[in-house]
């Protein structure tokens, strides 16, 4: 059977390859050095579209036919991607319509990449055709790994397609004007609409917009973007492509798709990071994108980007040390990665983003981060068993869950809440962040879905809900779970209306509380708790309405009063989390949750050494992986072999270090070495 990116038998190492940018005797060393490094996979045709089609419906791709046959002859497989994330210049001139329009109204023209309005027929009649094109051309190439179709989807366009295309949708979504206007509530501020016509993008506008229409705009714009993706994944099947179909989502910075409903259209889920921090807290969010991709996929998933060498934070460039690279790398791994890729292979002499790192660097070979990517890609020679997932079952267990939902982050946005300083995957990330630095796994869980296998399911900041999410939330403590429900969650219904007679209406029932006043604090006002937590940001005047109190605001205006709750219901219990508990504090709370709930961390004690531990389960073993990001040597003791170094039930792990265990048994120790 041939392999696909879900279990390819190895993992895919390598990256984004733009040979189009040099010469053909840096080609020829192009696939010497991959050899040499152990890349087996090149992405090609990114931002290919000006030299494949010069001139509309002319095509050339003799180029790209040399490519893959010099990639062919070293051994490496391709993801060719379709390029229409960058339509060319002569595209633009062409359909003058089919560029964005920004919600100001300014036209963006091109001379950047995603120059695009999505809703435009012709852009959308030009990517069917470039995909279609390569379809027919390399379909059904036996190097071909997958399709990597478009570039990081989401650029929103604002524009008279847009309009048109947001009214179609908005009519099949309501039906009649009349429901549309109590959706709305247009009642408030003279919005009512007469006409479907008269409808609009959230455009830019006096003061502040509608946040029905905000977040209607958004659904829309993430199914229109799929609908693209669509429309390029059938043109590729109909020309007899079977090869597996992916698009790279860009984290964390970008909201503009309902990762759920595009994961199920996609055969793999796929990503690209960049760590947001030269700091410690990179080492969470490496886990944060891991999780959050596996959970999205339910299972493998691939990392299509990472940067080898850097970051950017603010205005400058951070270096990231070979070792981290590598760490960073394996990281990935041992979340469901079936991948390490890189942008870009070959650091770029010219054009935007010649600053930005690669696995072959403007200095060249001769450099210690070319020999890291060496080493990196003899390591994941070692470890390639792993690559093969378990037969059922999934790849990384835990009895933890965090709701995550890009509704959610929609809702949030709106304008004019409570306090608009509150952003949706801060607080995802507070909670994940707090079970990573107890060392605890975690999934995170799409709403309305099986939540069974979590002893802890966790709700941070999910503002706006429906009322089948609240019956899913409900069923979920009735059959013995425990649920977590953060501040701002659950005060609003799906057409962002409060739900009035008391906070947060949606879920009041279920949590026993009332809440009848929000107070947001000024940045530095900490409240505290009478448990010894400390909180700020938001604090709620709540009472307790059949749920017991388990800490109560210990100073401020709202002392003596309820500040964290537990109501039990079935045979579980829903707690409730009225402020913005620091992070420490978090860390605190939900770390004693989890040891009353008798969940344990992977590798007890791991964390206190800066040791992450997370095990990835394999077709015939469990693997046990340590990431030491701390800065003393450590020693590990069990029963195993590190696929890395060879070493059996004694590890010893130095600084930096990175280990892979085959376990033969799942008790493990950890002491300083
Ligand atoms: C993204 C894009 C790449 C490149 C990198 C680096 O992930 O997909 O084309 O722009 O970022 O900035």
């Amino acid at each position: 059977m041939p392999h696909t990116p879900h279990a390819p038998g190895m993992f895919l190492f390598g990256g984004d390859y733009n040979p189009e940018q040099w010469s053909r005797e840096i080609w020829a060393e192009d696939v010497a050095l991959m050899r040499q490094a152990h890349v087996n996979t090149a992405t090609i045709g990114v931002f290919s579209w000006a030299m494949l089609e010069p001139s509309e419906g002319e095509y050339d791709s003799q180029w790209l036919d040399d490519v893959i046959s010099n990639l062919d002859a070293a051994g490496v497989g391709f993801f060719l991607a379709t390029p229409t994330a960058s339509p060319p210049p002569w595209f633009t001139t062409a359909h003058p319509d089919a560029l964005p329009i920004r919600a100001d109204g300014t036209p963006v023209l091109h001379g950047s990449r995603d120059t695009y309005a999505v809703s435009a027929p012709a852009y959308r009649d030009a990517a069917r055709g470039i995909a279609r094109f390569l379809a027919e051309r390399y379909g059904t190439h036996p190097g071909l790994r997958g399709w990597h179709i478009h570039n990081e989807y989401g650029t929103i366009d604002y524009g008279p397609h847009a309009a048109r295309a947001f009214r179609d949708w908005l009519r099949r979504k309501y039906v009649t004007l009349e429901s549309l206007n109590t959706a709305w509530s247009t009642a408030f501020w003279s919005q009512r609409y007469g006409t479907w016509d008269d409808i609009l993008p959230p455009v830019q506008t006096q003061y502040l917009h509608n946040p029905a229409q905000l977040v209607d705009f958004k659904r829309f714009s993430s199914d229109e973007l799929l609908a693209a993706f669509t429309e390029q994944k059938d043109e590729i099947r109909a020309a007899g492509s079977t090869a597996p179909i992916t698009t790279n989502f860009m984290l964390p910075t970008w909201n503009h798709l309902d990762q759920w409903a595009w994961s199920d259209a996609q055969d793999i889920v796929s990503i690209d990071h960049y760590l947001d921090t030269a700091g410690p807290d990179g080492e969470a969010h490496v886990a944060y994108g891991s999780d959050l991709t596996r959970s999205w996929a339910g299972g493998p998933w691939l990392l299509m980007e990472q940067n080898a060498t850097g970051m950017r934070v603010g205005d400058r460039l951070a270096t990231k040390e070979p070792d981290r690279m590598v760490r960073n790398s394996l990281g990935y791994i041992a979340r469901g990665s079936q991948s390490s890729l890189f942008f870009q292979w070959r650091a770029s002499a010219g054009g935007a983003e010649l600053w930005h790192g690669a696995l072959v660097p403007h200095a060249g070979a001769d450099t210690r981060a070319f020999r890291a990517v060496v080493e990196l890609g003899e390591m994941l020679e070692k470890i390639s068993e792993v690559a093969e997932p378990p037969t059922s079952g999934v790849l990384v267990e835990s009895e933890i869950g965090i709701v995550w939902d890009a509704e959610g982050w929609w809702s949030l946005e709106t304008p004019h809440l409570p306090n608009d300083a509150i952003g949706y995957s801060d607080e995802v990330r507070a909670a994940h962040r707090a079970f990573w630095r107890g060392g605890y796994a975690v999934d995170f869980v799409r709403p309305g879905t099986d939540a069974s296998r979590y002893r802890l399911l966790v709700v941070p900041a999910l503002y706006a809900i429906t009322a089948e999410t609240g019956r899913w939330l409900e069923e979920y403590v009735r059959s013995g779970g425990c649920l977590v429900v953060t501040f701002a969650t659950g005060l609003a219904d799906e057409h962002q209306r409060v739900v009035a007679g008391g906070y947060p209406g949606m879920l009041r029932s279920l949590l026993g509380v009332r809440a009848e006043q929000i107070f947001p604090r000024p940045d530095g006002d900490i409240v505290y708790l009478s448990n010894g937590l400390a909180g700020g940001s938001w604090t709620e005047m709540l009472h307790a309405d059949g749920a017991d109190i388990l800490a109560r605001y210990d100073s401020g205006n709202l002392s003596g009063l309820p500040a964290i709750t537990r109501r039990s219901l079935g045979t579980g219990s829903a707690i409730y989390l009225s402020t913005k508990l620091e992070q420490a504090s978090l860390d605190t709370f939900l770390a004693g949750l989890a040891a009353e709930a008798g969940i344990l961390p992977v590798l007890e004690g791991a964390s206190a050494f800066g040791v992450e531990a997370v095990r990835r389960r394999g077709a015939t073993a469990d693997y046990l992986f340590l990431l030491h990001h701390g800065d003393h040597p450590v020693r590990v003791d069990g029963a195993g072999a590190d696929l890395l170094s060879g070493a059996r039930d004694r590890i010893l792990l130095a600084p930096g270090q990175v280990a892979v265990i085959r376990e033969e048994s799942r008790a493990w120790s950890i002491v300083d070495a």
